[in-house]
């Protein structure tokens, strides 16, 4: 096996050198804006090595990265009542899609489809203003990730706001079956600002140190969540982080991880390593295509599967 510093930096010059960089998200029309050769990807490990490779250390947008964390946030404010306005399958359908939402009386799928972690979005907002909500969940982020420089973009979350039709179209589905408790607008305030925040490689994998050890931060020892917490969150990461390319993910990759349409994907090898992944352009389903690339080859490279024995 070759030591994580030689995979990484072989995995990165690999992926600089690719042509079929996929295609960047330009719904979000501020998101249309980054460079398609960008590529980063760090590994910080549970033994607190930080290993860098490309743009490591260039914020960008994590997007649906940030529903791990606010999910996070969410089970440790109600706990498993949280179950009871999500439910924990795979929807086997894009991550914007409306047409389950009718099926299932306005119960999401699962917290990372954008039904599920506008839901979540909800929870976080009992008894705050927008605003502090949205200060809450960046302050949980930069404390994980052990940084206080992390910063919401707002041209991001106002780009989003100005274009996110469907955003809103989900969340009054869900106000009309009595799912969401806040107005529509407020919940949307909170998601839109979450999914806003930038981020880099090495602020994302340390921010996903906890769900590699056990829930608790390796480096300090804090405990973040219960192991049992830790595990279930992987499990969503494996089933759902990917909408529906999440099989594929799994099938390929073999450990849990979570998309964004920035392009970033935060990866957990449990009891070993956290690792983030930049590449802004996007394959089909909505998900970073050289950023998957790069995890599987990492992953084959070293050994790493949650199957391996
Ligand atoms: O709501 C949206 O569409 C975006 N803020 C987040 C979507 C996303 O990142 C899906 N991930 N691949």
């Amino acid at each position: 096996m070759p030591e994580l510093e030689q995979a990484l930096a072989e995995v990165a010059a690999e992926m600089a050198e690719r042509t079929d960089r996929g295609k960047v998200a330009t719904y979000i029309p501020q998101l249309g804006k980054v460079d398609p050769k960008k590529f980063g990807i760090a590994a910080v490990t549970n033994d607190g090595r930080v290993i860098l490779a490309g743009d490591a250390d260039q914020p960008f947008s994590i997007q649906s990265v940030s529903k791990v964390l606010t999910l996070t946030l969410a089970l440790g404010k109600v706990g498993d009542a949280l179950w009871q306005r999500v439910g924990r399958e795979p929807s086997g359908n894009p991550f914007n899609s409306i047409v389950q939402l009718e099926h299932e009386n306005g119960i999401p799928r699962n917290p990372f489809i954008n039904a599920g972690a506008i839901i979540v979005s909800d929870v976080l907002l009992a008894g705050h203003q927008p605003r502090e909500a949205i200060g809450e969940i960046l302050r949980f982020i930069q404390f994980l990730a052990d940084d206080e420089t992390i910063i919401i973009d707002r041209e991001v979350a106002a780009s989003e706001r100005a274009t996110g039709y469907r955003n809103f179209a989900l969340a009054n589905y869900m106000k009309s079956f009595g799912n969401l408790h806040h107005e529509p607008e407020l919940a949307l305030g909170v998601y839109f600002h979450h999914c806003a925040v930038a981020m880099s490689c090495r602020q994302l994998a340390m921010a996903g140190r906890f769900l590699a050890n056990g829930g608790r931060n390796p480096a300090t020892g804090h405990s973040v969540v219960s192991p049992g917490r830790a595990r279930r969150i992987g499990a969503l990461m494996l089933t759902c982080g990917h909408y529906d390319g999440s099989g594929d993910f799994a099938f390929r990759v073999g450990i849990p991880g979570k998309s964004g349409v920035g392009g970033g994907i935060l990866g957990i090898v449990p009891g070993v390593a956290s690792l983030a992944v930049w590449s802004p352009g996007l394959n089909e389903n909505g998900n970073s295509k050289l950023g998957s690339i790069a995890l599987e080859k990492l992953a084959r490279m070293m050994n790493w599967s949650i199957f391996a024995p």
